[in-house]
């Protein structure tokens, strides 16, 4: 019997989320203390090119042939042996475990594609390209999302910061100093695919509007860009706030977002904003490290259901740099 596995982390958006949506840049950071894991396992006693899905956590155990071919993990099982040139696939098990809280704006959806692609393309002794496991990735986000930007798969599949503008090549970010994050979840759960649709119903009755703003969020995420480049947290956590005030005039945010928000600031986080599609699901609050037990506590005081720190690491090249 052969196992194979592979694993993908989740992800924030620090910058540019909806204005992505509309050719707008963006930035966004993996989040590797979360991870969506899938493994292969062959089943050599099972009937040829049977192949059989368990995924407790979205309560699925069931032969492929049984899912509909747009459910998002047969949907990346078939694209995957597609892409590898398996049309006869030996009998194989593949199971499904994540950390990565589901539609909470922290990239599940995509991670668990790009784990089940990297899984396939290990089992099949096949080496698929970043840009391609992302693509793939990309054609199952569509059908999460309907018309999602491709910001999600490609942080996730590369797991370094990227400054992600659609239809352009990704641009890697290196960073000079460690960026520590306190997550907080709203508990409420916030389906992508709706609010990104309430967005563009809403940019459809102001479009002119909408078009300054999406550019204003645009530039901070250009200017955000650079702060990071320097190391200058400061600024970088004035941007997130100036990008918050912006998702609030689209309507993005919430009650419970904005509360937590409000107590990260008042708890001295450097900056601190939604994060994803907004509505519920995540915000994030950039912190001095020595804080982030603080802010923490006071985001749970003030309602978080769960809050964890993750810090991204300086890149490698840029070590013992000032
Ligand atoms: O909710 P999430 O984490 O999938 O993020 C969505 C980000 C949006 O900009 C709102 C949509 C997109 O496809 O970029």
């Amino acid at each position: 019997m052969k196992t194979v596995s592979a694993s993908a982390p989740g992800k924030i958006i620090l910058l540019g989320e909806h204005a992505v949506v509309y050719d707008q840049p963006a930035v966004a950071v993996p989040v590797s203390q979360v991870q969506a894991t899938a493994w292969i396992t062959s089943a050599p006693d099972a009937a040829p090119e049977s192949i059989f899905i368990n995924a407790p956590q979205v309560q699925i155990s069931s032969p492929i042939n049984e899912l509909a071919p747009d459910q998002p993990l047969a949907a990346a099982v078939w694209l995957a042996l597609s892409r590898l040139h398996i049309t006869q696939p030996p009998a194989f098990t593949l199971t499904l475990q994540s950390d990565i809280p589901i539609a909470a704006g922290l990239g599940s959806g995509a991670a668990t594609s790009v784990a089940i692609i990297r899984a396939l393309s290990r089992f099949f002794n096949q080496s698929l390209p970043e840009e391609e496991v992302s693509a793939l990735a990309f054609e199952v986000e569509k059908i999460h999302h309907g018309h999602p930007s491709g910001i999600d798969n490609t942080v996730i599949t590369w797991e370094k910061p990227v400054f992600y503008q659609k239809n352009l090549p990704v641009e890697l970010i290196d960073i000079p100093a460690p960026l520590t994050f306190v997550i907080a979840n709203t508990g409420i759960s916030a389906p992508t695919a709706k609010i990104v649709m309430d967005v563009r119903r809403r940019y459809s009755e102001a479009p002119v509007m909408f078009e300054q703003i999406f550019s204003s969020i645009g530039e901070i995420s250009r200017q955000g860009v650079q702060a990071i480049r320097r190391g200058n947290l400061e600024e970088l956590g004035s941007l997130m706030n100036a990008n918050q005030d912006r998702l609030e005039e689209i309507g993005v945010s919430s009650p419970e977002l904005d509360h937590l928000i409000a107590s990260a600031r008042q708890a001295g986080a450097w900056g601190a904003k939604l994060s994803g599609a907004g509505k519920g699901g995540n915000m994030i609050a950039l912190v001095r490290a020595e804080d982030a037990s603080k802010i923490s506590d006071s985001l749970r005081e003030a309602g978080a259901v769960q809050t964890f720190t993750t810090t991204v690491q300086p890149s490698p090249c840029l070590l013992g740099e000032k």
